[in-house]
């Protein structure tokens, strides 16, 4: 039997208890296939990978290496949560690199998009190697790949996210929700008692904050852009919006625009707010957001982001636009 084909009678699992049960199946799977070897695994802090964490720290403790690698390009208190979820929470083994500095180093002065994603995903694994070779006796590579992963890209889970296999390490793989869509790995994590915020994340591009902060990245427009995404996301859980819509972020350009501060003139920043519903991604459609909501996101933006002359709510709908602006 092919075991990256789901069977035709496997029940969706949209329950606790067949999340339960899913678990405990996968619990015993996963021990009789790693024994008392070592995992290691590349937390990202989304969805898929923090799931499969929380069920292998389940199966195995800290048999599970997990690797944070904060490329400097995360929303605000990310990688905070992974920290104090994983290691201060569910006693995780857990290496954080903060390697902010060689990410934005290697970015710096480069304003092609692709080639920005390009140094992204190959820094990441880079860096995901280098830490891989500091451990000894590791066996097995968990990932988060999906059913989506399997049906779409031939079971990689590359399609668009950073991160891989160290080309010459060789690894047995251990892919415990490969069987599963999104909304089922969403119930399988709450049952595992992860944070909602962390369940219901809305998707997040594995090139993070680096493709929203538009054309070469300097470090100001990126605090620009990371606090300002903090008040968007604070505003719209207030207002109830956060699961209502699909995706929302704010993106800078790489273009000042005249304001005036304190009576004189100022060249400041524009943030640009993005708001998107969508089933696929393919097309999209923009949500008509409450005029209050907006304005009180905008003042906040203005007042408690410094640098920011105005903002803007970014109206295209895929096609013409894409949902990102690079
Ligand atoms: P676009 O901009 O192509 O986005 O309309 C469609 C969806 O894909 C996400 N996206 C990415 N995800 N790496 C990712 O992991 C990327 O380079 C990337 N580019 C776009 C985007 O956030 C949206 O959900």
């Amino acid at each position: 039997m092919n075991n990256n084909v789901r069977p035709a009678d496997m029940k969706r699992i949209n329950t606790p208890e067949l999340a339960e049960a899913f678990i405990k199946e996968q619990v015993k799977e996963v021990r009789e296939q790693v024994g008392d070897k070592k995992v290691l695994l590349a937390l990202s802090g989304g969805v898929d990978s923090s799931v499969v964490a929380a069920l292998l720290i389940k199966a195995i403790g800290k048999q599970l290496v997990c690797v944070h690698v904060n490329h400097g390009l995360m929303r605000k208190g990310e990688s905070e949560q992974v920290i104090e979820v994983f290691r201060n929470q569910l006693d995780a083994n857990l290496i954080y690199v903060d390697a902010t500095d060689r990410f934005l180093g290697l970015l710096a002065g480069v304003d092609e998009p692709e080639r920005k994603r390009k140094i992204i995903g190959g820094e990441f694994i880079k860096v995901f190697d280098e830490e891989a070779r500091k451990l000894e006796g590791i066996d097995f590579l968990a990932q988060g790949t999906i059913y989506p992963d399997i049906l779409e890209s031939d079971g990689v889970k590359a399609h668009h996210n950073v991160g891989g296999l160290p080309e010459d390490m060789q690894f047995e793989l251990v892919e415990p929700v490969r069987l599963l869509f999104k909304d089922e790995v969403r119930v399988v994590g709450k049952t595992l008692g992860l944070p909602e915020s962390m369940v219901e994340r809305q998707p997040f591009p594995g090139p993070g904050l680096g493709v929203r902060c538009l054309g070469a990245i300097t470090r100001d427009r990126l605090e620009t852009l990371r606090e300002s995404d903090a008040i968007l996301r604070e505003e719209f859980a207030a207002a109830g919006l956060a699961d209502k819509v699909w995706q929302f972020f704010t993106v800078v350009p790489d273009m000042r625009a005249t304001g005036v501060r304190d009576g004189k003139r100022a060249y400041d920043w524009p943030v640009i707010i993005r708001a998107v519903n969508t089933v696929d991604a393919m097309t999209a459609t923009v949500p008509e957001i409450d005029w209050s909501v907006l304005k009180k996101v905008t003042e906040r933006i203005l007042h408690e982001v410094s640098g920011v002359c105005r903002v803007l709510y970014d109206l295209s709908p895929k096609p013409t636009a894409t949902i990102e602006w690079e």
